[in-house]
């Protein structure tokens, strides 16, 4: 405990000594969000990456956030405390095989999930979150063809919510596909009066037992203003964190993942630790850094979803 607490004031001085913002997203560990300045989703992380008037922004997160953070702030100096914070949907889609999919499908509009590498969203039309993506394609006319990457569940989640068919690049979230079907259904028996409620990485047929289905922060506010007092909660399992802080009296249980293990913690956000975000302050390092030109082809479609999300 005191280390921790030594920890958090080293981290509050250097803060304040580099004009520094820590942004966290809702799957880092709880100490992590505590020490945050901002808590959010991947759109609440890249709109308030896109205002801040720090100089330096410590993205605790995975890499792709960083770097959307980077794309947006040139002039910044953005850290990524652990540089190896990845994301299996990300590396599912390496830029030199999107390039050769998209030329299969001349005429298509991209659409990407912000879940994917700089040099990807350069080829992009528009970027989307989980919470914008059924907007953003519902603003592409309706005769318009739509390829969209990389994941495969949100993909055909907003195919089903905008009954338009889209081409869906093969991707998909290692901790969204790791829920248990049988051992969900077995919870709810448990707990007859719980909500289920669940992210729309997740595959179909979880999401059928979902009442509802939305990004972190509208799963967050959602478990807020439900009248309901227990919920069964299907993504990461870091977002417990800030629901059970917000509603001590509710009650907020992780949804089991198929394996004995802690497969619902998401292994790269996991990498990130107070220690290095001390030490990523301390000696500015791992920078996040993007050649001019690709920085300049990324912004395209990241600003057109961050207008489209005013
Ligand atoms: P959101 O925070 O947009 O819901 O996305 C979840 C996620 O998997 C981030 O990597
Ligand atoms: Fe990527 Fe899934 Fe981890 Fe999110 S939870 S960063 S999508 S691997």
């Amino acid at each position: 405990m005191k280390q921790h607490e030594d920890l958090f004031a080293q981290i509050r001085r250097l803060k304040k000594e580099r004009n520094a913002v820590i942004l966290a997203h809702y799957y880092q560990d709880p100490d992590i969000q505590d020490v945050a300045d901002y808590i959010g989703d991947s759109l609440g992380l890249s709109q308030e990456a896109a205002k801040t008037n720090a100089d330096v922004i410590v993205f605790a997160g995975v890499h792709f956030m960083a770097e959307t953070a980077k794309i947006l702030n040139p002039t910044k100096t953005v850290l990524l405390p652990d540089l190896e914070a990845g994301c299996s949907l990300a590396d599912s889609c390496p830029a030199p095989l999107f390039r050769e999919f998209k030329k299969k499908y001349p005429g298509h509009v991209v659409v990407s999930y912000v879940n994917c590498s700089a040099a990807v969203k350069a080829e992009s039309d528009y970027i989307c979150t989980s919470s914008n993506a059924v907007k953003i394609v519902n603003s592409i006319p309706k005769d318009q063809p739509i390829l969209f990457a990389p994941d495969k569940n949100l993909g055909r989640y907003v195919m089903q919510q905008t009954g338009r068919e889209m081409v869906l690049w093969p991707g998909a979230c290692v901790v969204h596909e790791t829920f248990s079907e049988k051992k969900l259904v077995q919870l709810q028996v448990e707990h007859p009066d719980a909500v289920v409620i669940a992210h729309p990485e997740c595959e179909e047929p979880i999401l059928k037992h979902a009442a509802f289905i939305g990004s972190t922060t509208a799963l967050l506010n959602f478990s807020l203003k439900n009248p309901a007092k227990k919920f069964i909660v299907v993504t990461e399992s870091g977002i417990l964190h800030q629901m059970q802080k917000a509603a001590p009296e509710k009650i907020f249980i992780p949804a089991p993942p198929n394996a004995n293990c802690a497969c619902n913690e998401c292994p790269y956000m996991r990498r990130n630790t107070l220690e290095k975000i001390a030490q990523c302050l301390e000696t500015m390092q791992p920078e996040i850094r993007l050649p001019e030109d690709l920085r300049l082809r990324a912004l395209v479609p990241v600003q057109r979803m961050l207008e489209l999300s005013a």
